[in-house]
């Protein structure tokens, strides 16, 4: 047996998302966002299973890079626009789409001579007060920007869609769609939570992201409650199963300790290799059919959990931390965290297979 962490990518439970993402707005078309490394599921390969997204949606130009690199042809856009001129030139040479959210941007597209006309997004700031530009910049924008790039659109970004009853949601979208009838623009606003629970934000273009890769868009729901399927499985082994008797601590600051004469078995994965060091004693750990409790603190190469009621279980058993049959929105929640950082914090400890 080998010390390991894998992390398991089921890319037909990623295609399986994105046709759940088409069947919740048929008619628009869909930006899959792949950025920070496909939120931690691997740029290339998840990139290239997304053939049937529209466009991918990355936010630096070294990852839309590395898509053309890797021989990724789609539609790419960068989310966060461009940095330099020289950045704005690669856009218009490999056909990058910009997100423009601040003045500096519009000078470089007013300034820089292109090899040709690059697609942009005006960012319009509708009340998250994150990225874009003001109404009233963006209005003056529009018209010189409709002669000077390919093809021109409105995007905003929702502060609050996971909460389903925000009035935050209602303003905000109605500020976008104001402004994309007043200027007759394509408009984009809808990441996944907005995409399941609110159909007036799809407009032309939706931006998924944590509901293809399996994560619950809505805060208090259940992935599977919307038929997505976890694309990552992460597993680790069992490596030492220890008997410590009634009062005995187990691991650093003694934190846990032992109620009853009991099983502990001790896992080999860690904060180094992305298992949350800040994960609460009872975070359950799949073995077999089995939910088991986490106990004790996290230390970087292992964690630690009672087997009392789980005789069968010994060393060399397999252990998943979280996707099949135990989902990483339950792990995050007893981290204070959320999915995205879980897939996002993985190490380059973890070996990655792919299963097509
Ligand atoms: C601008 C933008 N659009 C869409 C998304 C996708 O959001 P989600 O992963 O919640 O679907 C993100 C992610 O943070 C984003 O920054």
């Amino acid at each position: 047996m080998k010390r390991e962490v894998v992390a398991t990518i089921r890319l037909d439970a990623l295609r399986h998302n994105l046709r759940v993402v088409r069947r919740h707005c048929p008619r628009s078309r869909v930006i899959a966002m792949v950025k920070a490394n496909a939120y931690g599921h691997g740029l290339l390969p998840v990139s290239r299973a997304l053939g049937d997204a529209d466009a991918l949606g990355v936010a630096e130009i070294d990852e839309a890079m590395a898509l053309r690199a890797g021989g990724v042809v789609k539609p790419l856009v960068l989310i966060e626009g461009v940095c330099s001129a020289q950045e704005l030139r690669l856009a218009a040479e490999h056909g990058f789409a910009v997100v423009v959210h601040q003045r500096e941007q519009l000078d470089m597209l007013r300034r820089t001579s292109l090899p040709r006309p690059v697609d942009a997004w005006l960012k319009l700031e509708t009340g998250m007060h994150r990225l874009g530009l003001s109404e009233a910049v963006a209005d003056a924008a529009v018209g010189e920007l409709k002669g000077r790039v390919h093809a021109l659109g409105v995007m905003t970004h929702f502060a609050c869609a996971d909460e389903v009853a925000n009035p935050m949601n209602r303003a905000q979208l109605e500020r976008l769609a104001q402004f994309a009838r007043r200027h007759h623009l394509p408009g984009s606003a809808a990441n996944s939570a907005a995409i399941v629970a609110a159909p007036a934000s799809h407009l032309d273009t939706v931006r998924p992201g944590i509901m293809l890769y399996g994560g619950s868009p809505l805060a208090g729901k259940a992935a599977f409650e919307f038929d997505l399927q976890p694309v990552m499985t992460i597993a680790a082994r069992v490596i030492a199963v220890n008997d410590v008797p009634q009062g005995e601590s187990v691991g650093y600051g003694a934190t846990w300790h032992a109620p009853r004469d009991s099983r502990v078995g001790v896992i080999g994965i860690g904060y180094g290799d992305g298992y949350p060091r800040h994960a609460m004693p009872g975070t359950p750990v799949r073995i077999g059919t089995e939910l088991v409790p986490l106990i004790g603190r996290v230390s970087m190469d292992m964690i630690t959990v009672d087997l009392t009621a789980h005789p069968q279980v010994g060393v060399g058993d397999e252990a998943v931390l979280w996707g099949e049959d135990l989902s990483a929105d339950v792990v995050a929640r007893h981290a204070s965290t959320i999915s995205y950082e879980l897939f996002c914090r993985l190490t380059s400890r973890v070996r990655f297979d792919y299963q097509h």
